[in-house]
């Protein structure tokens, strides 16, 4: 197949919105820029059209996705109860990079529920993906753009490099602001829970929800056969194809360690950077975490570049957007850590 790739400048941003719209509707698979990561879209309403989303992605059938709208009006539509927590949360977060599970109306096709009876809904803050949410007038289902197993897509070319060829467009736009995906917390439990950190820190989500659970799957492996409440948490994720570990820990400092190790390469923090003797990438300054989130994603792709046999990651804070980029790298190092 011919992916179309549809350009956003000045000159071409609203054909390419139109064009985007068009092969929506018409049961297309589209991968659109938000700012967190790349999402590759589908109507949600078209169950064939999610179904290749699945394919082209080679996602897990029981893994759900998350459906993206443009207005208030679209949650109504979709979920069948909405608590007062979650109405406040979509007050205080949207549009953002914040999701949340609801009872479902059952109004999207079954397989993008994969097949529980919530729903998860966000609504992007991202001006390309609004214009083609509403041009489209539907909502539309989108997992991150990438092949199922690989770090999210943060920019166009990512996209293209794991599923040109597979899906009918990719809107090109620039990099993602955020870096790593949206916080998702499901209010059908007694008690909210989150299930996936994200740059909607849990620190925010206290201020509203003081007594929310944080699943015990954002920091630690879940048990063979347990029962996970977000089923994308028991997949394998974000991985480079060289192995990974994560360092965390003081006894040493992380400089020291990787200089000791023999056909290694480091993702580091800017401040250590100078030390390092070993091929390595600096992923932020360890004194903003947003920096990290930022570029997580792209350093564990261009990681595979530096031609290491093992990849050692240094840990972030796991405070603010921290969390989240934490619980991207313990994934990206199958829980591989070292204690320094
Ligand atoms: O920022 C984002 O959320 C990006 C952009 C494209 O919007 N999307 C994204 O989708 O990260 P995806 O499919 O890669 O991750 C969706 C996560 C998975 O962990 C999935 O298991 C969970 O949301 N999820 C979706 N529906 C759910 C449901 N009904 N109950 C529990 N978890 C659900
Ligand atoms: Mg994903």
């Amino acid at each position: 197949m011919l992916t179309e790739k549809l350009k956003t400048d000045e000159k071409n941003f609203k054909e390419s919105v139109k064009r985007a719209a068009e092969l929506l509707k018409r049961g297309g698979i589209v991968a659109i820029p938000t700012e967190t990561v790349y999402g590759l879209a589908a109507s949600a309403l078209d169950g064939n059209a999610v179904k290749k989303v699945f394919a082209a992605k080679g996602r897990p059938q029981d893994n759900p996705l998350i459906v993206h709208i443009a207005d208030i009006s679209g949650l109504y539509e979709i979920a069948a109860e909405i608590p007062e927590a979650a109405l406040e949360c979509a007050r205080r977060f949207w549009p953002g990079p914040f999701t949340m599970v609801l009872k479902s109306a059952g109004t999207v096709a079954e397989c993008v529920s994969a097949g529980l009876d919530t729903v998860a809904v966000r609504m992007p803050s991202d001006e390309t993906a609004r214009a083609i949410i509403r041009e489209s007038g539907l909502p539309l289902a989108a997992p991150s753009a990438n092949t199922s197993g690989r770090p999210s897509p943060t920019s166009a070319k990512y996209v293209a490099e794991d599923l040109d060829g597979k899906i009918d467009a990719i809107v090109m736009a620039g990099e993602c602001g955020v870096g790593v995906e949206s916080t998702v917390v499901t209010f059908v439990t007694d008690v909210p829970r989150l299930l996936r950190p994200g740059a909607v820190t849990a620190e925010q989500l206290r201020e509203i929800i003081p007594n929310i659970i944080i699943d015990k799957a954002v920091l630690s492996e879940p048990e063979k056969g347990a029962k996970v409440s977000s089923p994308g948490m028991k997949y394998k994720h974000y991985a480079p194809k060289t192995e990974t570990y994560l360092v965390e820990g003081m006894g040493e400092s992380f400089a020291d360690y990787v200089n000791s190790k023999p056909r290694c390469a480091a993702l580091c923090f800017e401040e250590e950077s100078e030390k390092i003797t070993v091929p390595k990438l600096v992923y932020g300054t360890k004194r903003d975490e947003k920096t990290l989130a930022h570029s997580v994603f792209s350093a564990l792709r261009e990681a595979d570049r530096l031609g290491a046999e093992v990849i050692y990651v240094h840990a972030p804070s796991r405070t603010g957007v921290g969390l989240a980029v934490y619980n991207r790298l313990i994934r990206a190092a199958a829980f591989r850590v070292i204690t320094l």
